[in-house]
């Protein structure tokens, strides 16, 4: 599960939106039916994450919301400059110090049919208290229990896999759904040639011998927080590879964790049926180090 059970819908709360550089009343932030982002999928998105008054990473998120929407032929109407400052600006409306910042681009209303080049491009930037992203079942102390999905990561002649494109997002749906139906908390998903990728919305790390591995990330999000972590890491002087892992190799390691702006670093207890792990010191110290990290930042700004 992804939201707090207790979460009011997200049209019906207090507060404000910024969208194409206006703060309106939160509930008044709408759209046409015949958008069309949201018929053909031309929309991309971020999320980032405030901790103590200072959105982490900032930049990185709002040049990759740009870099997103090119990848769709679309260009975002804002520099990460302009996306930046609407970014403090709507969580000084709401009065967010420790929450998440959720900017939106996408094809308007102008135009119908699988062309877009008449439509104008539209940005919307929330942010609301989310403390946190999963919550596994066996509870936070033993970690997530993931399923291997039928879904697949796809090529990237088949999709635009490095942009943050809401239409990707449809396949870590399935593959999600797949996952909790059959009682896990998330999806372990392997790319189109069978190698192990990534999570329905977290980038994947894994640790033998103390030496850290993660998958190449050729087909899916190279998460600014799987980098934020591989630098973690080398600093902490731990040796971090990025390399081929098969599913088969996954019962050689001694630890994995996910890794994602809203995840955070989220320890893995399970794998199907056959593969456990324990919360060992790998992850424990890494998930201190981003901790003080993240919040070092935000004292330090
Ligand atoms: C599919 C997917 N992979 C990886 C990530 C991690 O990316 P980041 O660390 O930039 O949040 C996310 C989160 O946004 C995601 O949705």
């Amino acid at each position: 599960m992804c939201a707090s059970p207790s979460a009011l819908p997200y049209d019906d709360r207090d507060g404000f939106i910024w969208m194409n550089g206006k703060m309106i009343p939160w509930r008044d932030a709408k759209t046409h039916v015949l958008t069309h982002g949201l018929h053909y999928g031309g929309s991309v998105f971020e999320g980032e994450r405030v901790y103590d008054g200072q959105i982490f990473k900032l930049t990185e998120h709002s040049e990759r919301l740009i870099f997103s929407g090119k990848c769709l032929d679309m260009d975002v109407p804002f520099s990460a400059k302009e996306l930046n400052d609407a970014s403090y600006e709507v969580i000084k409306a709401n009065n967010i110090t420790n929450g998440y910042v959720r900017p939106l681009a996408y094809r308007g209303a102008e135009q119908m049919g699988v062309s877009a080049k008449g439509t104008k491009v539209h940005v919307a930037i929330a942010c609301w208290e989310w403390p946190k992203y999963f919550f596994p079942k066996a509870g936070d102390a033993a970690g997530l229990a993931l399923r291997t999905a039928s879904w697949r990561r796809p090529d990237p002649k088949t999709m635009p896999t490095q942009a943050k494109a809401c239409g990707v997002y449809m396949i870590g749906t399935l593959a999600k759904h797949e996952a909790e139906n059959n009682g896990y908390d998330d999806a372990l998903m392997l790319d189109f040639r069978g190698r192990v990728a990534e999570s329905s919305g977290a980038n994947l790390f894994a640790i033998r011998d103390g030496v850290i591995y993660t998958p190449i990330a050729d087909c899916f999000l190279n998460g600014i927080t799987r980098q934020t972590v591989m630098k973690l890491a080398r600093d902490m002087g731990y040796t971090v590879e990025e390399t081929v892992i098969m599913p088969e190799d996954m019962k050689t390691f001694e630890e994995v964790f996910l890794t994602g702006t809203a995840a955070e670093i989220a320890p893995v207890s399970k794998i199907d049926t056959d593969i456990t792990y324990t919360i060992g010191p790998v992850t424990t110290r890494l998930k201190e180090a981003y901790s003080d990290l993240v919040r070092q930042k935000a004292k330090a700004a």
